[in-house]
C-alpha cells in the first residue's frame, strides 16, 4: 500500500502533518511529533510585528515607546510574551532540521510587504524545507475594497516568491467574496500551496468587565465541512498543492479531506487532545480503509469526491443546496408540523 503524497514538492510518507501550533515550539515537541508519526512539521508562526519590532523598533510604522501610539498598539502582547524571538526562531529551525528527518515547514504570519519579508530569506538559510505564510487579517477600514485587499495578499506572495527558492504555502481565511478567484490568483502568482482555512479566533464579550474576552478553543469536526467544500471546488482549478486545516478530528475526517482533494492534512486540536501518537492512529486508519476499499495508492484516492466531474460547479452547488433543504421535508412530512403538542 502506498500512502505517500507530494506536498509543496516535498515527498511525504503519508498525508498527515502537524499544523502550526505550540506542539512544535520546542525541540522536544518536534521530536515527539516525528516519533508519533507526523509526516512533516509546521512550526508555530513568527509574526510580522515581532520582526519589525526587533529590526526597526516599530510595529506598522508606529514606535511603541511613543505615547501617541500607546492606544493603537494597546492590544499587542509585549515582545517578551512571545515564545520565540526572531533570532530564537532561526535557531529553532536550525535545531529542528538537525533533530528530525521529516520536512520542517516554518511559518510566517503577516499581512504587508514591509521589511519583514526579507526575514523569510534568513528562515530559508536556517534550513527550512518550506515556508507557510499565514495571512491573518480582519479589515476594518470600510473604504478598502476587496480588490485592494486581494491585491495586497498577492503582492506579499509575489515578493516572497521573488526572495525565496524554497516552496511557499499560503494559509488563508474563507472570508472573501470570491474565494475561488483569490485561490486561482495566488496559484497564478506561483504559490506552491494553499492551506485552507485559517480559524478566526473571535473574542467573546465579558459582560461583567465590559471588555473583550479573547480565548483559544480547540476545534471540533463540525469545522471540517467548509474545508471539504472548498477543497472539492478548487481541486481541478489549481495546480498548486492543497492542505486542509481545521476540524480534522478522526481518521475518517482525514480520509474525507483527501477524497475532497487534499494533498496534505494538517492536525492540531486532535493532537493537543490525544498526543502525537494519534498520527499513527490516523494513518493506520487510512491504510485500513484503503485496504477495505481495494485502493492501493493515496494518489488514486485524492479528489475522488471533488467537483472535478461536475460540468458546472456553481450549478452543482446550487442543486445540492436545493436538494439539502428539500430533504428536510422528506424526513419530516409537513403533517407532523401542526404546531400543537400531542
Ligand atoms: C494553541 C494554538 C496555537 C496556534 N498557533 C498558530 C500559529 O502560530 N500559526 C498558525 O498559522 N496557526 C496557528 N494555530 C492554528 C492551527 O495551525 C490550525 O490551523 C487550527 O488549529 C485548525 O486546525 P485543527 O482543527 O486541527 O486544530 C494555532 C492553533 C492553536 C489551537
Amino acid at each position: 500500500m502506498d500512502l505517500s503524497t507530494t506536498y509543496l514538492g516535498l515527498k511525504l510518507s503519508h498525508p498527515f502533518i502537524v499544523g502550526a501550533s505550540p506542539l512544535s515550539a520546542t525541540l522536544d515537541g518536534v521530536r515527539r511529533l516525528e516519533d508519533g508519526g507526523a509526516a512533516a512539521v509546521v512550526l508555530p508562526s513568527l509574526f510580522e510585528e515581532q520582526i519589525t519590532l526587533a529590526e526597526t523598533r516599530h510595529i506598522h510604522h508606529m514606535d511603541p515607546q511613543n505615547a501617541d501610539f500607546t492606544a493603537p498598539l494597546a492590544s499587542y502582547p509585549a515582545a517578551d510574551q512571545f515564545s520565540l524571538t526572531p533570532d530564537g526562531y532561526l535557531e529553532h529551525v536550525r535545531h529542528a532540521k538537525e533533530a528530525v528527518r521529516v520536512p520542517i515547514i516554518a511559518s510566517l504570519n503577516g499581512m504587508t510587504t514591509e521589511a519583514w519579508v526579507s526575514f523569510a530569506g534568513r528562515i530559508q538559510d536556517a534550513g527550512a524545507d518550506a515556508l507557510e505564510l499565514n495571512i491573518y487579517q480582519v479589515t476594518t477600514d470600510v473604504t478598502q475594497s476587496s480588490i485592494e485587499i486581494e491585491a495586497n495578499i498577492r503582492n506579499v506572495v509575489v515578493e516572497l516568491k521573488r526572495a525565496l527558492a524554497i516552496p511557499i504555502a499560503v494559509k488563508l481565511s474563507p472570508f472573501f467574496t470570491a474565494f475561488g478567484h483569490v485561490a486561482h490568483w495566488l496559484d497564478q502568482a506561483r504559490a506552491d500551496g494553499l492551506v485552507i482555512f485559517n480559524r478566526f479566533y473571535q473574542p467573546d464579550i465579558d459582560i461583567h468587565a465590559l471588555t473583550l474576552a479573547p480565548q483559544v478553543e480547540l476545534s471540533t469536526g463540525a469545522e471540517l465541512l467548509l474545508r471539504l467544500r472548498w477543497l472539492a471546488i478548487l481541486r481541478r482549478h489549481v495546480r498548486c498543492s492543497l492542505a486542509a486545516t481545521g476540524g480534522v478530528a478522526t481518521p475518517v475526517d482525514g480520509i474525507k479531506a483527501i477524497l475532497a482533494g487534499a494533498d496534505a492534512v494538517q492536525m492540531v486540536s486532535a493532537i493537543l487532545r490525544h498526543g502525537p501518537g494519534y498520527f499513527r492512529v490516523v494513518h493506520e486508519g487510512l491504510s485500513q480503509w484503503m485496504d477495505a476499499n481495494a485502493i492501493a495508492r493515496v494518489d488514486d484516492l485524492r479528489g475522488r469526491v471533488s467537483l472535478a466531474a461536475a460540468a458546472d460547479g456553481s450549478i452543482f452547488e446550487r442543486g445540492s443546496y436545493l436538494r439539502t433543504l428539500q430533504s428536510w421535508y422528506h424526513d419530516h412530512p409537513l403533517a407532523s408540523h401542526t404546531g400543537t403538542s400531542p
